[in-house]
């Protein structure tokens, strides 16, 4: 397969782990036959260092002419003091919303190797010793309170800001075929995340995942408030198989979920719209603190590149050969700075590429 991809190494780790995850993905065409032909382009504070915009039209334009995106992470202390409509981030949601990718699936996926790393207890996520946890977040991404109406006006109170949740009937039907159809791929159980005792965008956001509910009559569907999903996950996170919710809570569940699984730095993500096109990244950020010294853990980088060959290209059986060289240098003792302990052998991002790289 002849493939193009745009990438975009971003701000602070994120040029150093994509640059692994093309060392894999070179590798991988070697081995199974295929070609990757590359389009590096800006995005976030390196443009705006660049060029003054954070998100280029150019970099906008080749993407939508590429097979699939591959995108590091932005954003970093320097440009932290910039307005919120410059910030670096705005490239992240700007790409999201142009390219139309409105499904977000993280899936939150407990290497066993790692499993000393959740700071739950043992009976609590695995309690039959039948192994960790394997959870997928589906988050709504091009709408909700990210993409409504925003703005300050005066109040008795003083000066106010406001930012409104919003959502069409349209936007959770889309979002709630992605989640069922995956369930259906994995334990039939779809749990929805909304606010609807407080939220009338939660209380259509339920209607609309209900009456989705009736094309899937073997999926069970389960609706959870976003306090109580945001307990269950830390009081018995095997409850949960697909978990779908809006742009908001999807971030904050997110990140909960991955940290149960022991490291942010091991999760990948892939941002699709419907059809085969999809922005694929870590779901980790630029991490200022660490960037350039060859600290950064690439597994989230590499393993965003094995969904990209899954959901864009179908190609699963290069995908698992990723995913299963990634467990087998875990399974040897090797571990970045994030997930390292004693008694394993510590590794910088370059040797975490080249292990995995040369396993293929
Ligand atoms: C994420 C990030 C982004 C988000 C930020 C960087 C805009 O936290 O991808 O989860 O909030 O969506
Ligand atoms: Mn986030």
């Amino acid at each position: 397969m002849n493939i193009k991809l745009a990438v975009i190494p971003g701000d602070g780790i994120g040029p150093e782990v994509t640059e692994q995850a093309q060392k894999v993905l070179d590798k991988i065409a070697g081995v199974y036959n295929h070609k990757f032909e590359y389009k590096t382009l800006l995005a976030g504070g390196a443009a705006i260092d660049a060029t003054g915009n954070c998100l280029p039209d150019e970099t906008i334009a080749v993407c939508k002419a590429s097979d699939a995106v591959l995108l590091g992470a932005v954003g970093g202390w320097k440009w932290d003091t910039l307005p919120g409509d410059k910030r670096p981030e705005m490239a992240l949601l700007g790409l999201r919303k142009e390219l139309g990718l409105f499904a977000n699936i993280r899936p939150a996926l407990m290497f066993e190797e790692l499993a000393d790393a959740c700071p739950l207890k043992k009976e609590i996520y695995d309690p039959d010793g039948n192994g960790g946890l394997d959870i997928v977040v589906i988050r709504e991404l091009t709408g909700g309170i990210y993409f409504g109406e925003k703005g300050f006006k005066d109040t008795p109170l003083g000066k106010a800001a406001y930012d409104v949740e919003i959502y069409a009937e349209e936007e959770v039907r889309r979002i709630a075929i992605v989640a069922f159809d995956m369930a259906m791929k994995r334990n039939k159980k779809v749990t929805s995340v909304d606010k609807a005792n407080v939220l009338e965008s939660s209380r259509l956001w339920r209607k609309v995942v209900a009456e989705t509910a009736k094309n899937y009559p073997e999926v069970k569907l389960e609706n959870l408030y976003i306090d109580n999903a945001a307990m269950q996950l830390v009081r018995n996170p095997r409850q949960f198989d697909v978990i779908v919710t809006g742009n908001m809570f999807g971030d904050i569940l997110s990140d909960e979920a991955s940290m149960i699984t022991g490291s942010i730095g091991m999760l990948p993500s892939a941002s699709l719209k419907n059809g085969n096109f999809g922005m694929y990244e870590p779901v980790h950020g630029s991490a200022p603190d660490i960037a350039g010294q060859n600290k950064a853990n690439p597994m989230a980088a590499i393993l965003s590149a094995a969904m990209m060959l899954r959901y864009t290209f179908g190609l699963p059986k290069e995908a698992e050969a990723i995913e299963r060289v990634v467990k087998a240098v875990l399974a040897k003792g090797y571990r970045t700075g994030d997930i390292f302990s004693d008694g394993k052998k510590l590794i910088g991002t370059k040797e975490a590429g080249d292990l995995i790289a040369g396993e293929i």
